[in-house]
């Protein structure tokens, strides 16, 4: 642990007392002028520390950020952990970055995340909206044995974790639109963008990246996306901290993870089902170049759509933009 986060959490444990410089320099083993030096740079982080000759230093309030010391300092949930967390203030994409650390050789649990992206990746080759400091914008590495074919229950496990964690995190009544956008009230709150990289016959890595709409105010989206994408805030009328909501999430894809390896893949896409809006529902399918209308029989445990089509026909569909004709 760093000089910094040693200190970060002294404060954190004083709960609203104030610690003397002298005594911090005492326990951290370092100068006064150094302990002066990382009150400094955590300012300039964001944290709102008071000082005082004579009393020493408050912490008055955490920085909204999405680093290991607000994510928890020495926090681990299963494969995740505060050590395997690489934080950027900006970087162009957290998933371009963790495909880097992945064949590179990072283990599976590492997470990078930023505070905005200069090029966040979007599903087929759209751009994400990436402002600074209200959003999550994350990219977890996993290296699970399974076949390449496989590799999309990845995707819809991560759409399950997502939902679900947003659900017990915000209250909000989060759905899946397949394959996995996790919507609320037929509005956009989050996406899931996964990049793998795979030998013959197993997969080698796969990225989940999850772009997660949190603190973003109505105002504050592009006009073309306004009309179909929410926050938790815009939905939820209040700001919510994206660490405490990025852990909750760390560790229900930990929950779903485990399951997964456990006992196979259906109790997961069970979970799927329950949280979707598009089984039994009439909808148009824009696959690059062909549309097709119907009515969604199912979803089957590869993720593939199972659309009656308006002719009679059953087609299987492997990935396309949905859109419901009764919206929700
Ligand atoms: C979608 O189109 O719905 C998927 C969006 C995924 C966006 C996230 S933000 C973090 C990660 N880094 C990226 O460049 N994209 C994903």
């Amino acid at each position: 642990m760093s000089t910094k986060t040693k200190l970060l959490d002294l404060m954190k444990k004083q709960d609203g007392q104030w610690l003397s410089g002298e005594g911090l320099s005492r326990q951290l083993a370092v100068s006064r002028a150094a302990i002066w030096k990382h009150i400094h740079n955590l300012r300039d982080e964001g944290y709102i520390i008071d000082s005082s000759t004579r009393k020493g230093y408050l912490l008055r309030e955490s920085a909204d950020r999405l680093a290991a010391d607000e994510i928890g300092s020495g926090w681990t949930s299963g494969i995740f952990g505060a050590e395997k967390i690489i934080h950027h203030d900006v970087t162009d994409s957290t998933n371009r970055r963790a495909m880097a650390l992945a064949a590179g050789g990072a283990p599976e649990g590492t997470l990078v995340v930023a505070e905005t992206q200069t090029g966040g990746r979007g599903r087929r080759g759209r751009v994400w909206f990436s402002p600074a400091g209200d959003n999550i914008y994350a990219s977890v590495i996993l290296r699970p044995t399974i076949p390449p074919g496989q590799a999309p229950r990845i995707t819809l496990m991560a759409a399950v974790a997502l939902a679900e964690a947003l659900r017990k995190q915000t209250e909000l009544p989060a759905r899946i639109k397949w394959p996995n956008d996790i919507l609320i009230s037929g509005k956009k709150i989050a996406g899931i963008l996964t990049e793998i990289s795979t030998d013959m016959d197993r997969v080698d890595y796969v990225v989940i990246g999850l772009g997660v709409n949190v603190n973003t105010r109505a105002a504050d989206l592009p006009s073309d996306i306004a009309r179909l994408a929410t926050s938790v805030r815009i939905a939820g009328g209040r700001r919510v901290s994206r660490a405490a909501l990025l852990r909750s999430i760390l560790e229900s894809i930990d929950a779903c993870y485990a399951q997964f390896q456990v006992e196979g893949f259906s109790p997961i896409m069970d979970r799927w089902r329950r949280h979707n809006n598009v089984i039994g529902q009439r909808v148009t399918v824009d696959m690059l170049g062909t549309r097709h209308t119907g009515v969604v029989e199912n979803v089957d445990d590869d993720g593939v759509l199972i659309l009656r089509t308006d002719d009679g026909g059953l087609k299987r569909i492997f990935s396309g933009d949905v859109t419901r004709l009764r919206p929700e």
